[in-house]
């Protein structure tokens, strides 16, 4: 038997193998990328806006701000709300019901309340699923995403209540016979961890590097988003930073009338609402929180400190001091609250990064943190049956990261066309979602050096690591397991039609003892602070929605009936319990577990089988 130094010694030497020739000598691979250049997560800098200082005077206070507000439920236009609320599970979303964004789906039609059962994956089943060009037995097309909010017209925020105003409004198809149910996204929910690599966010890359301050959309946005002390009064100024992906992410779910908001809030409406309530005044937070401790309120709920003073400790008195209101009485912070919140929530989720799993350690030289099988796996994944590393490369994992994007740009024609690492697999049809060939909030297109045609139907490459925790897997939640996913790969993708494959698909090929390998090396990319909740990974409780109650099948107890308007479905809710900064003593549960009720009984962590009242 080869000992396991000779195998280290092997995968080391591996680009000389005849599956790495086609990428010649400089290791550029044919989407332009570092091939095969593998490296610890920790040999890269977590990037950072170059003129952060501009803004912020105070990184400490920054995090902490960042953490509140995206575990905050108070955020919500229904005041139960968080970011956290679709990405409390190693950075991702964990629920089963109520999570279908078409539920009726062509002939395919299941209630919106379904409770997606095993048996639901994949969503397009085959007789051989070794083989794309086999019998169809269900093509269900449907997309499991994350339930949001109900949908309402908003009205108005009441200072000091978490509830705002608003009115019912119609929400085909998420309604079960007249009863109203909570709209889900339109895509799966990917992890908020290892997401600050990424040169830009959303499966479509919507979340521009380039942050201005109010809407996702980078340089797209012409406005001057920032207030600031004028001649007469408050006046704007520009806002630009670099590196900022995150808060340009981050400024776009509390507007959206699915995720969080009634239809029609603003920016300045909400912060009117945020800033006047105690921080997670409904959460608990643990005194030995990695950020939020020193805040915690002792023997109670929620932080000892404001909004306001986090704000000011913070940021640059320039973006708060001012005591001028606008036209409609809003005041310099209640203005500038978009500019506080994507920064400070890329700060926080800039914390969350995933370089100590098995893998890493690996690579880093620990010849013992991997299996014989695992090894096999890592070498089955770099070599050329599986063509992996096409697309998740470097030491990020992926092509779409800001490391292999500079690469790229350096050694490419700059003139070249560029999807940034964003690739087509075949997982959906074209049509059904055309991905990177959309246009953004203002009408431009998201890959403008790219022609149209090369950009439709490409997606992020996600990173891969914690990837055993954050199932339904691709940008529908049609796999299940990892088990699935490579069999999708073996077969060359679902809807390989109008060239919906990206370089290298075609060529794969991943027999049974592969694919057991390669499930092996996945598995070993989890981060065991991730698995258990551990600092940085810790956080306060949350209250989450999961699925609705049915008085009968089919027949959804309602939340009571305001005569002229339509009425909500009552909401069962889940306990997820905070945990400090030394995690949880059972790992989380993975949604392979979640679907065969393996840890219900407690042996996993968010088993979702705890009650909670928000
Ligand atoms: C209702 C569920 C929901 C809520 C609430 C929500 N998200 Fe998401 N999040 C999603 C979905 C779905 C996507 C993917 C959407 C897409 O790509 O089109 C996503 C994408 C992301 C990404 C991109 C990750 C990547 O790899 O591309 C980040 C980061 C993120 N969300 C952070 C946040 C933050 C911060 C908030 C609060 C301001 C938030 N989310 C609120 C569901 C949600
Ligand atoms: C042509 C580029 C490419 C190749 C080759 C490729 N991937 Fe991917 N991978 C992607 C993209 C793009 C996605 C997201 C696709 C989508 O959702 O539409 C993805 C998604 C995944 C996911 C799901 C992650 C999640 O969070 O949903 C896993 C797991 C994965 N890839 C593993 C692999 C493995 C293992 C291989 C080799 C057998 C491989 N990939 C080969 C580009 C690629």
């Amino acid at each position: 038997m080869r000992s396991v130094g000779s195998l280290l010694a092997l995968l080391l030497a591996l680009p000389t193998g005849a599956a790495f020739a086609q990428r010649g000598g400089g290791g550029l691979g044919p989407n332009g990328n570092q091939g095969n250049t593998l490296a610890p997560l920790k040999s890269v800098a977590v990037p950072r806006p170059a003129n952060l200082e501009q803004y912020v005077r105070d990184e400490t206070a920054l995090i902490a701000l960042g953490k509140a507000l995206f575990w905050d439920m108070q955020a919500g236009s229904d005041g139960t709300t968080a970011c956290a609320t679709c990405h409390f599970h190693a950075g991702a979303d964990h629920r089963l019901q109520n999570q279908l964004a078409s539920p009726h789906n062509g002939s395919y039609a299941l209630s919106p309340n379904t409770t997606l059962k095993a048996d639901d994956f994949p969503f397009r089943l085959l007789a051989n699923p070794g083989n794309n060009n086999s019998a169809v037995l269900r093509d269900s097309r449907l997309v499991a995403g994350s339930a949001g909010v109900f949908r309402i017209d908003f009205r108005q925020v009441w200072e000091g209540s978490p509830n705002e105003d608003g009115e019912t409004a119609p929400s085909n198809p998420f309604e079960v016979n007249g009863v109203r149910v909570r709209q889900v996204t339109g895509r799966n929910t990917p992890s908020v961890i290892d997401a600050v690599f990424n040169v830009r966010n959303f499966w479509d890359g919507r979340a521009r590097d380039i942050f201005t301050g109010a809407t996702p959309f980078g340089d797209s946005d012409l406005n001057w988003n920032a207030a600031i002390d004028g001649n007469s009064g408050l006046t704007s100024e520009p806002i630009r930073l670099d590196n900022a992906s995150l808060a340009s992410q981050a400024v776009g779910p509390p507007l959206n009338g699915v995720e969080m908001s009634y239809e029609g809030r603003s920016w300045a409406q909400m912060a009117r609402k945020l800033l006047s309530l105690q921080p997670l005044a409904r959460q608990k937070v643990a005194a030995d929180d990695s950020v939020l401790g020193p805040y915690a309120m002792p023997d109670g709920l929620g932080l000892t400190i404001s909004y306001p003073a986090l704000i000011r400790a913070a940021f640059q008195p320039r973006y708060w001091e001012s005591e001028a209101f606008d036209a409609q009485g809003f005041t310099q912070m209640q203005l500038n609250f978009s500019l506080y919140w994507g920064l400070a929530i890329q700060a926080y989720e800039s914390t969350l990064v995933s370089g100590e799993t098995r893998y890493d350690r690996f690579l880093a030289g620990d010849t013992g943190a991997l299996t014989v099988l695992e090894q096999q796996g890592l070498a089955e994944f770099r070599g050329g049956g599986s063509q992996c590393t096409n697309c998740h490369n470097g030491p990020e994992l992926t092509a779409a990261s800001i490391t292999n994007f500079r690469r790229r740009s350096q050694a490419l024609n700059p003139a070249l066309p560029d999807t940034l690492g964003f690739f087509r697999l075949g997982v959906s049809p074209i049509a059904d979602d055309i991905g990177g060939a959309d246009v953004d909030g203002f009408g431009n297109p998201l890959f403008p050096g790219a022609p149209a045609n090369l950009a439709q139907g490409v997606f992020k490459t996600p990173g891969l690591r914690n990837v055993e925790l954050t199932g339904p897997y691709f940008h529908n939640g049609g796999q299940a397991t990892l088990e699935q996913v490579l069999l999708f790969y073996a077969r060359r993708g679902d809807f390989p039609g109008d060239g919906n494959l990206g370089t290298g698909v075609p060529a794969i090929n991943l027999g049974a003892a592969d694919r057991t390998q390669v499930a092996a090396f996945l598995r070993a990319l989890t981060d065991d602070r991730v698995k258990f909740e551990r600092a940085p990974f810790d956080h306060p409780s949350l209250c989450i929605p999961v699925g609705h109650e049915e008085e009968s099948p089919g027949i959804l107890r309602s939340l009571g009936d305001t005569p002229g308007t339509p009425s909500l479905g009552a909401d069962k809710w889940a306990l997820i319990p905070e945990s400090g900064r030394e995690g949880n003593p059972v790992p989380l549960q993975t949604f392979e577990e979640l679907l065969a009720g393996i840890g219900a009984d407690g042996s996993r962590a968010h088993n979702l089988m705890q009650g909670c009242r928000p």
